[in-house]
């Protein structure tokens, strides 16, 4: 087992240990800015304690497929401001806010190969699993911000729906970290599916804590816009929930015009109330407990000392600590 001190140091020397090609700038300082502005890095944490619970030494075969993750994750993050249309994170502005979207759109995409390159760093004897794993993720993740985007469209959007959308477009992310680490660390297939289980639960719990953050965060600590979700008609699981309770004139206030600064504050005032009047911020919070609940079922039924899975309910109530 590695201890969580190590993996805490890790992954801080990680980053620093991230470098770009330097020239065109053009299309390399916007990666550099999005790793130098930080964010959680939860996902290559992730990665190295399922990695510690089965191994006893870090080394590149697991640190630079960790990295590939957080990678991917940013190249991710990157698209998504811009379909979006958010002007912050991590605090500052969005690549396509700061430089424009041609930007955005090609450094994004040399940010996803870059995130291949370090996967293939896996060792030889699990490269094949390792990389089907990571593209069947990536192609998922796809899957999700493609439903997330369609349902904007729609006026009303099933749990069901909505679970599965999540599901692809932030759980399989969480899930295919920690079984990236089982795999590499040498785990038993049983372990490592009961991890990617794990995982993606915790990804469902994360997904919902950041829909109840979107409304109900504060934009310091959260360091994207709050209400964005409400602007862009998103089916966050606050309206979801909201509309399978029945809530009056929620259509209607999810439909307002937003054009002005004046109308984006009255339009987010108005659904926070239709929120608060069916008490979806406090079923909210329940069911990110139950998924979080569910993801440490998960894991208890992996192969792993008790440490280990100490470390992971930890990891776990860290994650939507935000919330609770
Ligand atoms: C943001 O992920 C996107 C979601 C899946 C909700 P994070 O909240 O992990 O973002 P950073 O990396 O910490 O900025
Ligand atoms: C994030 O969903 C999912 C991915 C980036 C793949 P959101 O759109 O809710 O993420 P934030 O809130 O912008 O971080
Ligand atoms: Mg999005
Ligand atoms: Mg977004
Ligand atoms: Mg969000």
């Amino acid at each position: 087992m590695i201890a969580e001190s190590t993996i805490s140091q890790a992954v801080k020397d990680l980053f620093g240990q991230i470098e770009f090609q330097s020239e065109p700038a053009g299309l390399y300082d916007p990666l550099r800015y999005m790793i130098a502005i930080g964010g959680k890095r939860l996902r290559p944490r992730l990665c190295l304690l399922t990695y510690g619970a089965y191994a006893d030494a870090l080394g590149p075969e697991i640190l630079e497929p960790a990295a590939g993750l957080e990678v991917f994750h940013t190249f991710t993050l990157i698209h998504d401001d811009i379909m979006d249309r958010s002007p912050l994170r991590r605090g500052h502005d969005t690549v396509w806010k700061k430089w424009n979207e041609d930007t955005a759109i090609l450094s994004g995409d040399v940010m996803c190969i870059d995130a291949y390159k370090r996967i293939a760093q896996a060792p030889a004897a699990v490269l094949p699993q390792a990389l089907a794993l990571f593209s069947k993720t990536a192609s998922e993740v796809c899957d999700g911000q493609q439903l997330d985007m369609d349902f904007e469209k729609r006026s009303r959007v099933g749990m069901d729906e909505y679970m599965q959308m999540i599901g692809l477009k932030t759980g399989v992310l969480i899930a295919c970290a920690a079984q990236m680490g089982a795999l590499i660390g040498g785990a038993d297939s049983h372990s490592q599916q009961c991890l990617y289980e794990y995982g993606y639960n915790l990804g469902l719990a994360f997904q919902v804590a950041d829909d109840y953050l979107d409304a109900y965060g504060d934009q310091k600590v959260f360091g994207k816009p709050i209400g964005g979700d409400i602007l862009n008609e998103k089916k966050s699981w606050l309206t979801v929930k909201a509309q399978e309770l029945g809530a009056a004139g929620l259509e209607e206030a999810m439909a307002a015009p937003a054009a002005t600064p004046e109308e984006k504050a009255t339009k987010i005032d108005r659904v926070k109330a239709i929120y608060d009047s069916v008490g979806v911020a406090d079923k909210a919070r329940a069911a990110i407990g139950d998924l979080s609940a569910r993801a440490i079922g998960k894991a208890s039924l992996a192969r792993l000392d008790k440490e280990s899975l100490d470390a992971l309910k930890d990891f776990a109530h860290s994650l939507i600590g935000r919330t609770m």
